[in-house]
């Protein structure tokens, strides 16, 4: 299968760690770094999915959930039953905290999920995919979990084009490790960020890995010129 594996410096471990390193400001450093433009994203991916949300019984799971955010407002988008899974325990205990109805944690790695095949009608992750080790890996386990039918969102950093281009890449290489260190403590955190976003396949890339993938109906639409993008794709039925 054609893809991208990330290299050896997204080792799980070290993530995990680092993960939990920053957990005590996550939401804060991300809504402020964002200028709580995040939300919107978020909220875009519940519209996007309202079919699915909407329906009664249905089952949504939100990977690399983190604090939480993605799998709170799925939530408060429909009657359905919303399952977060990270595998770092710090930012779990926040996400507990925000927790409202029927929403529940699991602490997994992404790339091997405690569920059973066909358990869900619709996946999303969240910030969460570049992070993984084996990106073919990871969306083979979603693809495994998604009925058939299903639905996959994959919301990420995108690559910012044209001439805004070389000012977000300053921004994310210069400004926000200095932010994100001052707030965080963390120099390393903020760096790790800015070179993930820069290494991550391109919009077209990522998608034509999710068809190799066995996804089917993939799509992406891009927010914010770029700097987010969400892609969807579906498991056929069958
Ligand atoms: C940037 S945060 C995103 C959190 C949340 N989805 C959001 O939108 O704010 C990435 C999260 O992915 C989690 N993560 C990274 N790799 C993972 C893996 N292999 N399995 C489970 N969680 C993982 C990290 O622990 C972290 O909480």
């Amino acid at each position: 299968m054609s893809g991208h594996v990330t290299g050896t410096y997204q080792s799980a471990a070290r993530v995990r760690e680092m993960f939990g390193r920053v957990a005590p400001r996550y939401d804060f450093l991300n809504h402020l770094l964002s200028m709580n433009i995040d939300r919107l994203w978020r909220h875009a991916v519940a519209r996007e999915f309202r079919d699915i949300l909407s329906r009664p019984g249905a089952r949504a799971l939100d990977l690399c959930c983190g604090t939480g955010d993605l799998t709170l407002t799925l939530e408060e988008s429909g009657p359905l039953e919303v399952i977060g899974a990270d595998f770092c325990h710090p930012m779990l205990v926040l996400a507990q905290e925000k927790l409202k109805r029927k929403s529940g944690f699991v602490e997994a790695d992404a790339l091997q999920l405690p569920f059973a095949d066909a358990s869900f009608d619709l996946v999303t992750i969240a910030f969460g995919y570049r992070n993984l080790a084996d990106y073919p890996g990871g969306l083979r386990e979603m693809l495994r979990l998604l009925r058939p039918g299903g639905r996959l969102g994959i919301l990420e950093a995108s690559h910012v084009t044209g001439i805004l281009g070389p000012a977000y890449r300053f921004y994310l290489s210069e400004v926000l490790p200095r932010i994100g260190a001052l707030i965080s403590g963390d120099a390393m955190a903020y760096g790790y960020f800015a070179k993930t976003v820069e290494r991550f396949p391109e919009a077209d890339e990522l998608a034509e890995d999710m068809r190799a993938a066995g996804f089917s109906d993939v799509r992406y639409r891009r927010f914010t010129f770029g700097i987010a993008a969400l892609h969807s794709g579906t498991r056929v039925a069958g």
